[in-house]
Order: C-alpha cells, then sequence, then structure tokens
C-alpha cells in the first residue's frame, strides 16, 4: 500500500476499529473455525474486541495461522489482517544456544545467522514478528532473566543486539523468511532490586545513559521494528505510562518511529504500582506516553472509545498509534500477502533441517567457556576409561526455559550422541541422582520442571552406583547444573549454587576420583568455589539447545578447542553481586595483596575480585600478548590512534583467541569506570603462530556523560589495555588533547 493508501484506510476506519488495532490477544481466543473462545470475559475482553483487535500472541504453524487469518479477514469491516506474534527467543524448533551462551561466543555475525536461521522458521509458521532481542544490561546473577540477555557489558550487548535486528528483519520486512524484531525490556528491566524480578529499578541519569541505554539504541538504529515496554518502575514511575522515557526518551532522543507494545498487562500493573487508580487513568498515561498496543488485557479495548468521546484523550492519539500498527503491517507486505511465508510444505523442509542443526551445533561449541582445565585433562581420549555422571548424561532439557516451541524429542542426549559418534566404547553412564531433590518445588511450574520423582531408598542407589562408576573410572565427566526452569522469568533465586542433591554427587564422586571435568550447565553465572575446588576442569556449557550434546562431544574430545569468554562475571559468591568488571575506582580502593590494610574498599571474608571476570575464558592451546603499542602518543580531535600488539600461539594445537581493547580515561569531570570494553577480534592461529592485531581508537570512543550532561569526551590521558580478558594489565597510554 502507498503512504496515501495507508492514510485513506485509517480515515475510513471507525474508532472501535482503530481501538481495537492496539489490542493484542492470546491465540486461544480463536479457535479452528475462528469461533472465539477462552475466557475472554475473565480477562476482560468481548467478542466485539477479539474480532476486531489487532493482533495475536502464541498462534503458531501455517495451517492454523492461515486459518485464523482467513476467517478474520472475512469478518473485519476493511479486511485488515492480523500481526501473529510470539517469543522465539534462541531458536524456533531448532534451538540455539541461551543468549547469555551466544554473548559468549563474541561473535555478533554468528547470532545474526542464528536468528535468520529462527525469522525462517518461525515465518514458514505464519510468524510476522518475535519478542527478540532482549538486550537488557545484566549485573546481578539472582536474576533469573540474566539467561535471555548479552551480559554486563554495553559495547558487547550492543553488538548483539543490532546483529540479531539485522538477523531477523534482514534488509526489508517484506522479504521472505524476515520478521519484525522487538527490542525489550525498555528500560532498566535487568536492574530489579536485590535480582528480585518485576522489582523496582533505581538508576540514576548517568548510569543509565551509560550503562544501560546504548544496547536499546543500537537495536532501534538497526532499525527494530518494535519495543517493549518492561514491567518496572524506573526512578518512581512504571515504564509503560512514562513520557518522559516513551516520549522525550525513546521516541524523540532515539527516534524510534515503530511501534511500542506493552509487556504482557504492563498497563493494567500500573494499577498496582500504585500509579494509577483505576484502568480508565491507566489506559490515558500509556496512550499518553505513546503505547501503541495493549498486551493482553482489555484496558485500551474497552476504555479508549469512550475516553475519546468524553474528551479525556484526542482521537489524533488514536490515529498515531493505530497508523504506526498499519505502517508495520504494510512493511511486512500483509495487506498484499497476508499468510505471507506460512507454507506447511515450506514448514517440513525448513524446520530443523540439516542446515540450521549444523549451525546450532556451531553456535552451542562457540558458547562453552572452558573456566578451568588443570593439568590439560581436557581434551578426553576416547581410549580411556571415563564415567559420565549427572542428571544431564541422559537430559533432552537443554534448551533453556524460553524455548517455547523447542521439543525435547528433537534433542539428543550425551549419552546418546557419544554412543553415536562413536566416543563410548570406553565410557560408562550413571545418572548419580536426579536434577533436584524431592524438597525441591518450583512454585507455579506445572510441566517440565526435573524435581525427582524418585524414592530416598532409589537415589541412595543411584548415588551408589555412580560412585562405584566413578572409582573404576580414570576420569570422571559430572554433567551436572541448575534445571532448566530454575532460570529463566520469575527465577529469581537468593542463592545461586547447584541444587544440593548434584553439590552431594560431587562431594562423593571426589571421594573416588580426582580426575573430575564438570560439564557445567546454568542460565546464570553461579557460586562454584565448590565445584572449583574439587574438579580439575569446568566447560560452562549453559542451555546449549538442540545440538547441545554434539557440541559437548567435539570439545571434551578436542574435535572443536574451546574459544568462549565470560560475558558476564562469575561472582565469588551471592554475596559481592552485582559484581562486573566496569565499575568505578573508589578514594580507597583495594591493593590486591594487602588484605591486612584496613581501611579500604574490601571485605573482611570474600576477595573483591569475581571468581571469573568479564571476558575470560580458556582455549586447549595458550597464547601470549605483546605489550601494547601505538602509533602516536597523542591525538587530537577527528584522528585516530592505532594500537597494536602481537599474538602468538604458544601451545600445542591450534586455537583462536579474542583480543580484547579496553580504555580507561585516567581522570574527567565525572569519574570512569576503570575499564571499558571498545572492541574485540577473534584471531585463529596454528601453534607457533604469531599475528599482528591493530585496533583502531577514535574520538568518539572516549566520549561519556559529563558534566555538562551531554556526550564528548575531555583533553587528557586514556589508559589503553589489549589482553585476553577484563582484568588485563598490559597497557600504554596516551594523551587527547583539545584544541
Ligand atoms: O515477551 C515476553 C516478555 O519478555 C515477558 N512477558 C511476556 C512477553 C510475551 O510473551
Amino acid at each position: 500500500m502507498t503512504n496515501e493508501e495507508l492514510t485513506a484506510l485509517l480515515n475510513d476506519m471507525s474508532l472501535e476499529e482503530k481501538v481495537n488495532q492496539m489490542s493484542q490477544v492470546v491465540g486461544g481466543f480463536f479457535d479452528d473455525d475462528t469461533v472465539i473462545t477462552g475466557p475472554m470475559a475473565e480477562m476482560g475482553f468481548t467478542e466485539e474486541n477479539i474480532a476486531l483487535s489487532g493482533s495475536v500472541i502464541g498462534s503458531m504453524g501455517a495451517e492454523t495461522v492461515k486459518k485464523i487469518q482467513k476467517a478474520y479477514m472475512e469478518k473485519h469491516p476493511h479486511h485488515i489482517p492480523l500481526l501473529f506474534m510470539l517469543d522465539i527467543i534462541n531458536g524456533y524448533k531448532t534451538v540455539f544456544p541461551i543468549p547469555l551462551g551466544q554473548g559468549a561466543t563474541f561473535e555478533p555475525e554468528l547470532s545474526e545467522k542464528c536468528a535468520a536461521v529462527a525469522a525462517k522458521e518461525a515465518s514458514v509458521s505464519g510468524l510476522h514478528v518475535t519478542f527478540a532481542p532482549m538486550t537488557d544490561l545484566v549485573r546481578d546473577a539472582r536474576w533469573g532473566r540474566v539467561m535471555e540477555s548479552t551480559g554486563e557489558d554495553p559495547y558487547l550487548n550492543s553488538r548483539f543486539c543490532e546483529s540479531m535486528v539485522h538477523g531477523f528483519q534482514g534488509e526489508d520486512l517484506s522479504e521472505e523468511y524476515r520478521i519484525g524484531a522487538c527490542v525489550k525490556h525498555f528500560a532498566g528491566y535487568g536492574a530489579p532490586t536485590a535480582g528480585r524480578d518485576y522489582n523496582t529499578v533505581e538508576l540514576s541519569e548517568h548510569t543509565f545513559q551509560e550503562f544501560y541505554l546504548p544496547s536499546y539504541k543500537a537495536g532501534i538504529d538497526a532499525k527494530a521494528a518494535l519495543v517493549m515496554t518492561s514491567f518496572n518502575t524506573l526512578n518512581g514511575v512504571p515504564t509503560t505510562g512514562s513520557k518522559k522515557l516513551m516520549r522525550d526518551i525513546l521516541r524523540d532522543e532515539l527516534g524510534f518511529d515503530g511501534v511500542l507494545i506493552s509487556d504482557w498487562a504492563a498497563i493494567e500493573e500500573m494499577i498496582y504500582h500504585g500509579y494509577c487508580v483505576d484502568k480508565e487513568e491507566a489506559a490515558i498515561r500509556a496512550a499518553k506516553a505513546g503505547v501503541d498496543i495493549d498486551m493482553m488485557t482489555g484496558i485500551y479495548s474497552n476504555n479508549l472509545c469512550r475516553l475519546v468521546k468524553e474528551g479525556k484523550i484526542s482521537e489524533d492519539l488514536v490515529d498515531e498509534c493505530c497508523m504506526r500498527i498499519l505502517e508495520l503491517k504494510n512493511k511486512l507486505g500483509l495487506f498484499e500477502h497476508p499468510y505471507k511465508d506460512a507454507d506447511e510444505e515450506k514448514e517440513k523442509q525448513v524446520i530443523l533441517c540439516e542446515e540450521h542443526r549444523r549451525l546450532a551445533r556451531e553456535a552451542a561449541r562457540k558458547s562453552f567457556v572452558l573456566l578451568k582445565n588443570e593439568e590439560n585433562i581436557l581434551p578426553l581420549n576416547k581410549n580411556e576409561k571415563t564415567a559420565y555422571i549427572g542428571p544431564y548424561v541422559n537430559s533432552r532439557n537443554l534448551m533453556g526455559s524460553w524455548s517455547i516451541i523447542g521439543e525435547a524429542k528433537d534433542v539428543k542426549t550425551i549419552e546418546e550422541m557419544l554412543k553415536q559418534e562413536d566416543l563410548a566404547e570406553h565410557a560408562v553412564f550413571a545418572q548419580g541422582s536426579p536434577m533436584l531433590g524431592a524438597d525441591v518445588v518450583l512454585e507455579g511450574f506445572t510441566e517440565g520442571a526435573q524435581t525427582s520423582s524418585s524414592t530416598p531408598e532409589e537415589e541412595v542407589q543411584m548415588l551408589e552406583e555412580a560412585v562405584k562408576a566413578a572409582a573404576g573410572a580414570k576420569k570422571v565427566v559430572l554433567c551436572i547444573g541448575e534445571d532448566r526452569l530454575q532460570s529463566g522469568e520469575a527465577t529469581s533465586n537468593a542463592n545461586i549454587q547447584i541444587p544440593e542433591i548434584q553439590q552431594k554427587l560431587l562431594d562423593r564422586v571426589a571421594e573416588v576420583n580426582e580426575n573430575i571435568i564438570v560439564v557445567l550447565f546454568s542460565g546464570r553465572p553461579l557460586d562454584i568455589r565448590a565445584i572449583k575446588a574439587k574438579a580439575k576442569a569446568i566447560l560452562e556449557v549453559w542451555m546449549p539447545g538442540t545440538e547441545g550434546a554434539g557440541a559437548i562431544a567435539d570439545v571434551l574430545y578436542g574435535a572443536y578447542n574451546p574459544t568462549g569468554k565470560l560475558p558476564m562475571s562469575f561472582p565469588y559468591c551471592v554475596g559481592q553481586v552485582p559484581v562486573h568488571y566496569n565499575e568505578y575506582a573508589t578514594g580507597r580502593p583495594h591493593v590486591e595483596g594487602k588484605d591486612k590494610d584496613r581501611f579500604r574498599s574490601k571485605y573482611l571474608d570474600i576477595p573483591n575480585k569475581p571468581l571469573y571476570p568479564f571476558g575470560y575464558g580458556l582455549s586447549y592451546t595458550t597464547f601470549a600478548v605483546s605489550e601494547v603499542s601505538l602509533d602516536k602518543n597523542s591525538m587530537k580531535d577527528g584522528e585516530s590512534i592505532q594500537a597494536a600488539v602481537t599474538v602468538k600461539n604458544t601451545g600445542t594445537c591450534a586455537g583462536t583467541e579474542t583480543v580484547q581493547l579496553y580504555l580507561h580515561d585516567v581522570a574527567a569531570s565525572v569519574v570512569r569506570p576503570v575499564k571499558e570494553l571498545k572492541d574485540f577480534r577473534k584471531v585463529t592461529l596454528q601453534p607457533g603462530e604469531e599475528t599482528s592485531v591493530e585496533f583502531t581508537i577514535t574520538e568518539p570512543q572516549l566520549r561519556f556523560l559529563s558534566e555538562n550532561h551531554i556526550f564528548e569526551s575531555e583533553a587528557g590521558v586514556f589508559e589503553v589495555f589489549i589482553g585476553t580478558d577484563s582484568t588485563t594489565a598490559n597497557k600504554a597510554k596516551f594523551t587527547l588533547e583539545k584544541q
């Protein structure tokens, strides 16, 4: 449709039609024959609302979607097509590693490919929009949704966010296999107080602008079609009703002109926040903030028409929101092709095809982080007697809690994979323990959580079998970790250790075998001091997805040399969170090794440093990084400096290192983080091979929110760090001169 045609359509629509475009309902309200069913009334919807609502959440499958679309459009006064939306977070049916794992690849281009595959599978299944990427910056491992983020760093998150948006959307939304991306959750949702989901967020302007805003901005600059509001308050105001956030910052400063959708029932929740007295006020506040779509409450559809008639909000406001929704439908080409890519035959060809599975395996192995490898215990030799022990040895639940379409039946277990790949001739297998003890109840989870169904006697027997297997083996691979439903939405945890029953398994196995390799599954950084003390090697594999087991085999047996780097610090213990590398110095910095120096910024009982820092990850080979050399020692605005190191593979096998560039502004009008990631590069080297890695430093990289409340750089000295993780002390200095 041309813009003129769209405007003509809008002008011809009744107020009721326009208002209902702004309402999103679950697909369950439409049955196969598009008769409206489901508990609409309890949720505040009428049949009339549903028959006119502009979009659907949670219906998928080419046949279903086409049926709903056809019947809906036939009845709609202007035959306007519905939008079909769903959370396709780390894959559709082919499931990739959770986003935190993808962050560990330090390879945004790979995530772009994963997003494109997810878009392809979703689009042939009839979907038009995904509620991804989630780009909330995260520092607190107690918060279960850290698994959906790419981590603690604004630069890394920005790179991933823009890549994922490109992957989902391509250049043109109307192209085949493209779906709209939705940057979420705007804004600050990743910083709930005390790590408790949905909790209050308090961020200074400085912290918000410097750390939290950049990745949303990157997604918007990449032309994401939608943005989602967040559940939280930000500095006292629910984001969903915040004109300052949604009008001044999102629309005016960041230039977002796409569709703004509320999170699920977030408009209504403004009442429970104590911000609105009733639904009518909630409708007014959200509409005035420019929220175009009300996800899953009847608040817009039940109130906006009346509010316009009573003059409490203007019809122009409704037109503005409705137009953005129509424009999105138009960009997707739905007016001409209301079924877009929905195609039952293509579903059969495309979904879980070999090419997609191969990419899932590549992404999984690249996401694994080798945290420890004492005595080079890894890689394994398939001729050594190895005991595979733990609840994850035979689990198909490798996909993470937001993989709502992925099915366990499409996933191979570690045991099956090792047998299939001929790696199991000298391996024995034992479960050792259930995933969770019988005493652990994941409240509100009706299915999927792997709580114990075994009796205490069976558990003792399981444990004894595992101990026996461990005692008779040269090495033990212990496959343990969080249950997949222990991380994700509404899974905040004050205790971030592996389940107690698995800890007991580790303790018992360690009594009989000292050659333990832990393959650790988790959706978040955990307190793994006890594991570090007992295992010679630790491989963090997150929730690795459909092809996780094959990827684990690749890494354990050396077919793939690990390359992953932590996108989020692993705290020493929970008392240290939120812990992140890009902190500020204090007036009394703690000096490493001077623990008796009392009046310093430090803990009495634990170190300041996390157990494993941001950017950290080992390889089966070793690398040496030379001193940092700069092509000049000062620069002016508009100039650049080349910073270089030579990286050498000093080990015995080929490997890939991620070389990381950090900057530090030594003194400024506002204190600056001790280090900030500004660039990174992956280099692959044969044993003995070396290469020069160069970074270009430019003035915009030195900007920050200064005392003048604008982003600008200031003259002075800067430190340039180049190394293999965020603790590197390998540095040079230069001066920025201002005319
Ligand atoms: O996209 C999600 C969001 O992240 C959490 N609330 C529900 C939405 C739709 O499923």
